[in-house]
């Protein structure tokens, strides 16, 4: 039987790992697949090197001015081409029975979606559109009969020693973190910080929006939110753990006193092999984890203070509502702030701290529809919008 999948966002970090992936299973004669569509904002010359690679049916760039250079590269190659938002949306509708989910940000909400109505398999690497529309989501998924598979490592983690038969043994999970570059270093080193540096993560190769996150450590409370709801866990029951050599992904401890981890080289191909072939598995060249040569593995609590981004998304998780779409907004607004020189890396906290204040002051409440979603999500780029004025 030929796997009908798609990519969407194929030229980032995930993207190009999955086809890295994919690449490897047609080599190998594992199974066979055919390549629907693959997508990207605006990344035309690679869209289309990788369209013509897979032999995909369909290219889409979000960024209509891109579209006439993928136009001209794939012209008389027999695939179709498309440019716009919405283009995007319908390429995620054609049908595929594996979905991969790997555009950044909030902009991955309604192609996901789409992608989850087809009631296939969603491989979810885009962990913003999960925190920003929650349970509407997870709403979505049990109303199409799709089938959602954690690509982010530590939820990939936490899906293999889950126990889905006794959810309620379970008294902890602890999402481990690598800390990031800053890790060891102090508050007012980390306020200078550059983009140049906050984007060198020492362990992961990753896009720009979550290397900065990775930074914050944002990115591992947007994780505690996306495992909340991929999981159905309780707020209270749900930690960090800072853990350097990023080796152990995530720890699930059980009533009894076991704990289950799962172990990794930190190679995103290892999480998305795993949900390419679940429920089996297939080989992958994906980098072996040798222990006796990493020798020791360490960890730490992370501290709140140094990185209070993790801190304020903790509370919004907690709190439930509006918050974590609102975090969620604020942050995408923050980062890109950061990375275009409007604000200093210490600026990122309080801008999101800022969204938040206000929404609590406006009493802005928990989406009732996907449709309040995306009007939350407006709402609260405005706001923090009008800080980053404020605050110039
Ligand atoms: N990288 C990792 O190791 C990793 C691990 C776990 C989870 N994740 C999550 O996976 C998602 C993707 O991360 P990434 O690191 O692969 O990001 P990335 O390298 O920045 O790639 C993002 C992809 O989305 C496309 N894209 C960006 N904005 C878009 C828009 N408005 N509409 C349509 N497509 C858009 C990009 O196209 P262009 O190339 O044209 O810009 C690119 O294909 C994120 O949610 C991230 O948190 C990533």
């Amino acid at each position: 039987m030929t796997l009908t999948v798609s990519i969407l966002g194929s030229t980032g970090s995930v993207g190009k790992s999955t086809l890295d992936v994919l690449a490897q299973v047609r080599a190998t004669n594992q199974f066979d697949f055919a390549v629907e569509a693959l997508t990207a904002k605006s990344s035309a010359a690679l869209l289309a090197d990788q369209a013509i690679a897979v032999g995909a049916r369909i290219a889409v760039v979000e960024d209509e001015a891109a579209l006439p250079e993928l136009r001209t590269r794939l012209a008389g190659t027999g695939i179709e081409v498309a440019g716009g938002r919405t283009a995007i949306v319908e390429a995620a509708t054609r049908p595929a029975a594996w979905t991969m989910a790997a555009i950044v940000g909030a902009a991955g909400l309604a192609p996901t979606l789409a992608a989850v109505r087809q009631g296939g398999i969603v491989a979810l690497a885009n962990k913003e559109c999960l925190v920003s529309a929650g349970g509407l989501f997870t709403d979505e998924v049990k109303r199409a009969g799709a089938t959602l598979l954690p690509v982010d490592s530590e939820h990939n983690a936490i899906f293999q020693v889950f126990d889905f038969e006794r959810p309620e043994s379970i008294e902890r999970i602890q999402v481990t973190a690598s800390g990031g570059p800053f890790r060891k270093w102090t508050r007012e080193a980390i306020a200078a910080a550059t983009p140049e540096q906050a984007r060198r993560h020492p362990v992961w190769e990753m896009g720009i929006k979550i290397s900065i996150d990775s930074a914050t450590l944002m990115n591992k409370g947007l994780e505690l939110i996306e495992a909340h709801y991929l999981f159905g866990i309780d707020p209270a029951k749900l930690e960090v753990l800072v853990h350097p050599q990023s080796i152990i992904h995530s720890l699930v401890s059980y009533a009894d006193g076991s704990v289950l981890a799962h172990l990794g080289s930190p190679d995103m191909r290892v999480p998305i092999a795993h949900a390419l072939a679940w429920p089996r598995r297939i080989a992958t060249n994906s980098t072996r984890l040798d222990l006796a040569a990493i020798g020791s593995l360490s960890f730490e609590a992370p501290d709140l203070e140094r990185f209070p981004c993790l801190a304020l998304a903790q509370a919004a998780l907690h709190e439930g509502n509006a918050a974590p779409a609102v975090l969620n907004a604020a942050n995408e607004v923050a980062v890109d702030a950061f990375l275009g020189g409007k604000i200093g890396f210490s600026g990122i906290a309080p801008l999101v701290e800022a969204a938040l204040n206000e929404s609590a002051r406006r009493g802005w409440r928990k989406p009732a529809s996907l449709e309040e979603v995306d009007d939350l999500d407006a709402k609260t780029r405005t706001v923090a919008a009008e800080s980053l004025i404020k605050a110039a």
